[in-house]
């Protein structure tokens, strides 16, 4: 498949399509707090659900973990063993975990219970990996997958305490199916190019914060590599940004260190953006603030 195929190199170019205006007068320092399910976090650049970190540096994915936390920042964990998620949550990262659509529900339920169990502050599922590419059931590292249906969803939904995320969101019709679920917050993303030509997520996004914002937190995902994408992401309805393969480099190289450092990193470019065009808070970025290329 060609290049021009590519959803990451599509969504980065959306991204690059994106200009900012700038207001000055009457300008403040901004603020980057956040608040999420109850709780206040310093900056609304959040990791994204990795997993298999340990490709990066020893005990990945608490490392990440313990970055997070010490920037402030809302930690999510992707598929992993029990005994992994028990070791991201003894960090004390406020951690989100995301189980995939195994056919089995039971086992669905049972890693929800335990994340609960574990101190997770939310749940949810990547919906977005129940089919390969070639059409047929996933199968991710020799476990099977299913897509579900709205009344296994809701199942999933009422049998935890905790907020449930839907992650991998990329259409208004999955988006109120989310709502009629009960689901709490969904992920705009299409899994960094699960689908060649995916629509990126900011593409869609206006759309769908029409439909459903204020009913569900809205977050996104895929190709996030700095403040300023956050801040085009926050434009454009967002609640918050999840941030992925950008910070497994820093993991690499200087474990929780590069990922604080590299949260650290972005949240300054979002703020600098702020107070640039007047944003005294998160809730002051809107869409009135972006310019599209022309060409796009
Ligand atoms: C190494 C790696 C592992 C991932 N594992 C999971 C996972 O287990 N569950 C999940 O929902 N998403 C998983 N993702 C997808 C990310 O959560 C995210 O949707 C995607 O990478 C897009 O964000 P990015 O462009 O910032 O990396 C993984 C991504 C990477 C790079």
């Amino acid at each position: 498949m060609s290049n021009r195929s590519d959803a990451n190199q599509i969504t980065r170019d959306y991204f690059e399509s994106l200009l900012i205006e700038m207001r000055h007068m009457d300008g403040v320092l901004p603020d980057t707090s956040f608040e999420l399910f109850g709780e206040k976090f310093d900056t609304p650049i959040m990791m994204a659900a990795l997993s298999h970190l340990n490709s990066c540096c020893d005990d990945g994915m608490a490392e990440m973990a313990r970055g997070a936390k010490a920037a402030g920042a809302v930690n999510w964990a992707g598929m992993g063993d029990i005994a992994e998620l028990e070791g991201i949550c003894k960090t004390g990262a406020r951690t989100i975990k995301i189980v995939k659509p195994y056919v089995s529900d039971d086992e669905i339920m049972e890693r929800l219970e335990h994340a609960e169990k574990n101190g997770c502050f939310a749940v949810g599922m990547d919906i977005d990996h129940s089919f390969s590419g070639r059409g047929e059931y996933d199968v991710v590292l020799g476990l099977h997958m299913e897509p579900k249906s709205q009344q296994q969803m809701k199942r999933f939904v009422s049998a935890t305490k905790l907020p449930f995320v839907v992650k991998g969101v990329l259409s208004v019709t999955d988006a109120k199916k989310c709502v009629d679920i009960g689901a709490k917050a969904i992920v705009v993303s299409h899994h960094h190019g699960i689908l060649p030509y995916a629509v990126p997520p900011l593409m869609v996004l206006p759309d769908i914060v029409k439909v459903v914002g204020g009913q569900v937190k809205i977050f996104v995902d895929c190709c996030v590599e700095s403040g300023y994408d956050a801040f085009k992401a926050l434009a454009l309805g967002a609640d918050a940004v999840c941030a992925g393969r950008v910070i497994m480099d820093p993991l690499r190289k200087e474990q929780a260190e590069g990922v604080r450092k590299d949260i650290l990193r972005m949240n300054a470019e979002l703020k600098g953006t702020m107070a640039r065009t007047g944003c005294a808070k998160l809730s002051d970025i809107d869409s009135s603030m972006l310019h599209q290329r022309l060409g796009w």
